[in-house]
């Protein structure tokens, strides 16, 4: 099987689906290749994220690590939840296939945007500029040479 069983079961029920009606913040980062798209809205209470939804339009692997994204981060401070990384996202899954693996910057990058939005409309710093790899004009999760290089053909 090419995906574990907790990747097939948040995408066939994924947690935390939707929009939060009146969010603190709100994240959006597309895959310019692809064209999956990912928004996810966030609560802040006491610098912690105590509520969050996400609505992701793309593969499985975007769907999964979405869903796993929130429940990591609900309850997190806002630091430590810009610190999740691709690695902990697929660990946490019980792994992603290597061609995957890119799918899951899609949720960590949403929520690093959503936490930046929190604070610079609180008329705060962002933490997450900069770590932020969609932000990144050379990033390529297309490009050969990338470890974690899409299967998807470009168009
Ligand atoms: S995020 Fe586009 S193929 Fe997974």
């Amino acid at each position: 099987m090419l995906y574990s069983d907790k990747v097939m079961d948040h995408f066939n029920n994924p947690r935390n689906v939707g929009v939060l009606d009146e969010p603190d913040g709100v994240g959006e980062v597309g895959n310019p290749v692809c064209g999956d798209v990912m928004k996810i809205s966030i609560a802040v209470q006491d610098d912690r994220i105590s509520d969050i939804r996400f609505q992701t339009l793309g593969c499985g692997a975007a769907i999964a690590t979405s869903s796993i994204v929130t429940e990591m981060a609900r309850g997190m401070t806002l630091a430590d939840a810009v610190a999740i990384t691709k690695k902990q996202v697929a660990d946490e899954l019980g792994g992603l296939p290597p061609a995957k693996m890119h799918c899951s910057v899609l949720a960590t990058d949403g929520l690093k945007k959503a936490v930046d939005d929190y604070l610079v409309s609180h008329g705060r710093e962002p933490i997450a500029v900069g770590t932020i790899a969609h932000d990144d004009p050379d990033f390529d999760p297309h490009a050969e040479e990338h470890e974690d290089a899409c299967d998807v053909e470009e168009a």
